[in-house]
């Protein structure tokens, strides 16, 4: 999910630029505004944390562009292209590491586990991806 501020800087093209051309294929994609409600159960497992609710508040500030992305080891190698969840730990060449400087502001969210991504595509998209094969396969797995 690229975060409100990846929108308003203008990096939704950039964060799909680099997942296409890494060969993965995009399933769903939708601009949204997030409910408070939504916001809250994303990210339930950090209910406790001293920054909920900025957390919460900062996701609801401005459109989201929520997005499924399949292929071989998405998970491992999405959280590897997106870098350490604080930018200052995120190495150059990872979005964050190219996009963003504070934790608090760190332009995209990727899920964590298989599961988890499960979890969240049931959360954010329902049973709404698109089924498609692109012609390219042959051409990225062998
Ligand atoms: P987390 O799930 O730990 O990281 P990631 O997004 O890399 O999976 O945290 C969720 C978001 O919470 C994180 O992207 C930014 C925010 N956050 C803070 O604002 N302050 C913090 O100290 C931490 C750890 C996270």
């Amino acid at each position: 999910m690229i975060k409100p501020d990846g929108v308003q800087r203008g990096l939704v093209g950039e964060v799909i630029k680099r997942f296409e051309q890494r060969g993965y294929k995009l399933v769903g994609l939708k601009m949204l505004n997030v409910e408070r409600s939504l916001a809250e159960k994303h990210y339930a497992d950090l209910s406790e944390k001293p920054f909920f609710g900025a957390l919460v508040d900062y996701i609801c500030s401005g459109p989201v562009v929520a997005m499924v992305w399949e292929g071989r080891n998405i998970v491992l190698t999405g959280r590897k292209m997106i870098g350490a969840t604080n930018p200052q730990a995120s190495e150059p060449g990872t979005i964050r590491g190219d996009y963003a400087i504070e934790v608090g502001r760190n332009v995209i969210h990727g899920s964590d586990s298989v599961e988890n991504a499960q979890k969240e595509i049931a959360l954010w998209f329902g049973e709404n991806l698109a089924e498609w094969t692109p012609a390219a396969k042959p051409w990225i797995y062998e």
